[in-house]
């Protein structure tokens, strides 16, 4: 196959420490590439007005597949006082960069796959009966759409009044119309029938193909009849074509409740953004936490691969690194399943299972302690000393 180029977008902090690291790793399973850097951040929209460059946006349209690191966002009023003099006033708005490629580029699918490394001393563990430890191994992937719902943009505070007068023929807006209309601040939560059957149709492929026996569509549909309802109704159609897998509902609130009693229980979960979001970091936190939850984003023609966690800007400065790499690893790991790279994948998770079950390599998260220069000589390894260490595993 001819060499395949991937953007690399390393973006603020500690996306620049750890994206470099996983493209060590590529580079040693023997994964032919050519990185191209492509520019995202905060910088960006500083100098430019723009933290998503029109030339990043060419960059994956042309090449399709893309890492990113992470990125440094601040609130309104700070966007505003560091954007270069030159640009002040001139109407630019910050946005979030990370969530633009996903508009952009239609990256509807988010998957999360939160999967327990045995000897990980971050583990959930729990009592069970008559004081036993118990420690489930959690293996659930999250399907979250990635584009609609909550975080879709649609909001106002002050409505106009074509969107006030349009709410008020609403029964249920009676209660809010003795509000100031200033004092409303009104979010959307607006879902699609085609992304809602594109993300649980991605979540029952994922089960049938890797074996999970269910998929638990995580929603509140006896509340949020409309949006939540279509999402358990679009799943119990398309469960119909996956007789080997089984379509389990449950409501979010309920499901957070349940995290850490049955974590084993669960296999695919698909849930609309929000809900998405929260189900995801809760189980991530089940299995390690930041320095180890991964993810993708994925369209119909472009994917970006990132770790969940943020740029930690704290730890940018470090002169020696000490942010946990495996996260941003895991996630060049499902950029090379998507492109049929599968073999590779799984030399280099193997890898990462040996270094965290040996226990002699463990980054400052792993020997939960709290970050600071110091770790090192506490007996931490360094961001490089952990790629280090995977890639002798890999050999
Ligand atoms: P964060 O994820 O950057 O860091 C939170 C804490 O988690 C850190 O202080 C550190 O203790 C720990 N941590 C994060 N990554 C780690 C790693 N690889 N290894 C070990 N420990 C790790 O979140 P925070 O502090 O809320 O946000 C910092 C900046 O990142 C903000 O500007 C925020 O907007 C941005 N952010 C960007 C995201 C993205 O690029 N996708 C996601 C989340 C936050
Ligand atoms: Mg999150």
């Amino acid at each position: 196959m001819s060499k395949r180029t991937i953007v690399s977008m390393p973006g603020d902090g500690i996306g620049k420490t750890v994206l470099p690291e996983a493209i060590r790793v590529l580079n040693a399973v023997g994964f032919e590439a050519d990185y191209v850097h492509a520019d995202i951040g905060w910088e960006f929209w500083c100098q430019e007005g723009n933290p998503l460059p029109q030339r990043t946006l060419d960059l994956l349209e042309e090449h399709k597949i893309g890492l990113f690191g992470a990125i440094t966002s601040k609130p309104k009023a700070e966007a505003a006082a560091e954007l270069d003099p030159k640009l002040k006033d001139k109407g630019y708005v910050y946005y979030s960069p990370i969530v633009g490629l996903r508009q952009h580029f239609n990256l509807d699918i988010c998957i999360r796959p939160c999967r327990t490394f045995k000897g990980n001393p971050l583990n959930f563990i729990r009592k069970g009966r008559g004081d036993t430890i118990e420690e489930p191994e959690v293996d659930v992937v999250v399907f979250r759409q990635n584009t609609e719902g909550l975080y879709s943009g649609v909001e106002w505070t002050n409505p106009p009044d074509q969107v006030y007068n349009a709410l008020m023929t609403h029964p249920q807006m009676k209660k809010f119309a003795s509000a100031p209309r200033q004092e409303l601040a009104i979010s959307t939560r607006i879902f699609t029938k085609k992304a809602t059957e594109r993300i649980v149709r991605a979540a029952f492929e994922h089960a049938r193909e890797f074996g999970y026996k269910s998929v638990t569509v995580c929603e509140k549909p006896n509340v949020i009849r409309e949006t939540s309802g279509m999402m358990l109704s679009v799943s119990k159609q398309i469960a119909r074509g996956y007789a080997d897998v089984a379509l389990w509902d449950t409501n979010i609130d309920a499901q957070m409740m349940w995290l850490t009693k049955n974590p084993e229980t669960y296999g695919v979960i698909v849930s609309g953004n929000m809900f998405g979001d929260i189900i995801s970091d809760g189980f991530a936190g089940l299995v390690g936490g930041l320095g180890f939850a991964c993810s993708a984003n994925i369209g119909q023609d472009v994917a970006v691969f990132e770790p969940t966690h943020g740029s930690a800007p704290k730890y940018a400065e470090y002169q020696t690194p000490i942010v946990n790499p495996i996260a941003m690893i895991l996630s060049a790991c499902m950029m090379l399943d998507h492109i049929g790279e599968t073999e590779k994948a799984a030399k280099i998770r193997g890898a990462i299972a040996r270094v965290v079950e040996e226990g002699q390599v463990r980054t400052y998260d792993m020997m939960k302690l709290p970050g600071s220069p110091d770790v090192i000589e506490q007996g931490a390894a360094s961001t490089t000393q952990m790629t280090d260490a995977i890639l002798e595993r890999l050999k």
